[in-house]
C-alpha cells in the first residue's frame, strides 16, 4: 500500500488489450485478455481544510467540485468526471465531506478499445481505500465494475478484471478467470485506426443485432467459444501460426457482427500484405485499434512498412504486473 499518514495516495493500473472474445464475452463466451506495458497513475491527496474535490486530469483538464455535488450527483451525469465521482460516493467508507484533489496521469490513450477507463476506476477506487479504509482487491474490483457499469451498462467486467489481476487472462462473465502462461514471448502490436469508439454504442449495436439474428447470433458466439479454446491450446504450446490464424478467423466473425469498418478492413488487408501471423480488432471496434501478431524477425520490416502506409505501429508488452497500490 502506498499512502502518507493516510493523506497522500498513489496507485497505477494497467491498460488491455483482448486477444479473443470481445463482444461475445458479453453473452458469457470465454475471451482472452493481457495487461499491456501502458498505465493510468493517480495521486490523490486528501485535505481536511479544503471543502472541493479537484480532479486533474493531463487531458481533460482541471476540474472543481464542491462537496456539495455528491448530495445531487445525478445532475452531473453527463460530466466527463461523473463516474469518478460516482466511485467516491458509493462507497460509504470513502467519507464524502472531505477536500480531494485527484492528479490523473495516463498513457493509454482514450477510446481506443485499450481500457482505459476501467484501468482509471480500478486504479481511483484503489486510491480511495488506501485514504479512507482498506479494502480488498476483490471489493476493488467490484466497485470498478460498479463504476464502470455507468459508462456502459452491460459491461461483461472483463476490462476490470485484467487491469486488476494483471498478466494473460482466460476470463468468463459470471464464472471465474484464470492465468494463462505463455510458452513464448508475443510479438504483438497496435494499430491505431485513428477513430475514437463508444463501447457502450457498440455493446448496443451487437445486442440489437442479435435480437434481429438470433439463430446466426448463437452459432457465432458459439465459433468464438471454439476459436477461444483453441488459442488456450495454441499459448500453451507456443504455436504462433495457429495463434495467428485463430486471431484472423475471430476477425471474420466480428466483421459478421458489424464492429468493423473501412478503415479496420484497410488495416487488417495491410498486415495482410505485410505478412502478419494473424490482425484483428482489439475491444469493441468501430474504431480503436487493430491487434496484430508478428513474427519476432520481420517485426522491424513490419512496423516500416505500416508507418509507410500512413499506420502508426505500437508495440505492445504483455505486462505481468495489474493494480499496483
Ligand atoms: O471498451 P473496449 O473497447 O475495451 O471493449 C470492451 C470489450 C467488449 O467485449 C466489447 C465489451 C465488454 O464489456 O466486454
Amino acid at each position: 500500500m502506498i499512502s502518507y499518514n493516510g493523506h497522500i495516495s498513489y496507485a497505477s493500473a494497467p491498460a488491455k488489450i483482448i486477444l479473443f472474445g470481445e463482444h461475445f464475452v458479453v453473452y458469457e463466451k470465454p475471451a482472452i485478455l493481457a495487461s499491456i506495458d501502458k498505465r493510468v497513475h493517480i495521486i490523490v491527496i486528501k485535505n481536511d481544510n479544503e471543502n472541493s474535490i479537484i480532479i486533474n486530469d493531463r487531458i481533460f483538464g482541471k476540474k472543481y467540485y464542491p462537496i456539495s455535488v455528491f448530495a445531487d450527483l445525478e445532475r452531473f451525469s453527463n460530466d466527463i468526471y461523473f463516474p469518478l465521482l460516482y466511485t467516491i460516493k458509493k462507497n460509504s467508507a470513502f467519507k464524502s465531506n472531505v477536500g480531494l484533489e485527484f492528479t490523473i496521469n495516463s498513457d493509454i490513450p482514450y477510446g481506443m478499445g485499450l481500457g482505459s477507463s476501467a484501468a482509471l476506476s480500478v486504479a481511483t477506487v484503489a486510491c480511495l481505500s488506501n485514504i479512507f479504509k482498506e479494502i480488498k482487491k476483490e471489493k476493488i474490483l467490484e466497485l470498478a465494475i460498479e463504476a464502470e457499469k455507468l459508462v456502459h451498462k452491460n459491461s461483461s467486467g472483463a476490462d476490470c478484471i485484467v487491469t486488476t489481476y494483471g498478466g494473460l487472462l482466460l476470463y468468463q462473465k459470471n464464472t471465474s478467470f484464470r492465468k494463462l502462461e505463455s510458452k513464448r514471448e508475443l510479438s504483438l502490436f497496435l494499430i491505431p485506426t485513428g477513430i475514437k469508439h463508444s463501447t457502450g454504442e457498440l455493446v448496443d449495436f451487437v445486442k440489437k443485432f442479435k435480437s434481429s439474428n438470433l439463430d446466426k447470433f448463437h452459432k457465432l458466439a458459439n465459433a468464438s467459444e471454439n476459436i477461444t479454446k483453441r488459442a488456450i491450446r495454441a499459448i500453451k504450446d507456443g504455436n504462433e501460426i495457429m495463434l495467428g490464424d485463430l486471431m484472423n478467423e475471430n476477425q471474420i466473425l466480428l466483421e459478421k457482427i458489424g464492429v468493423s469498418n473501412l478503415i479496420i478492413d484497410k488495416i487488417i488487408g495491410l498486415c495482410y500484405k505485410y505478412q502478419a501471423l494473424g490482425s484483428k480488432i482489439t475491444g469493441a471496434g468501430g474504431g480503436g485499434c487493430v491487434l496484430a501478431l508478428i513474427e519476432t524477425e520481420i517485426k522491424n520490416r513490419f512496423m516500416h512498412n505500416m508507418e509507410k502506409e500512413g499506420f502508426q505501429c505500437i508495440p505492445a508488452e504483455l505486462e505481468t504486473d495489474g493494480l499496483i497500490y
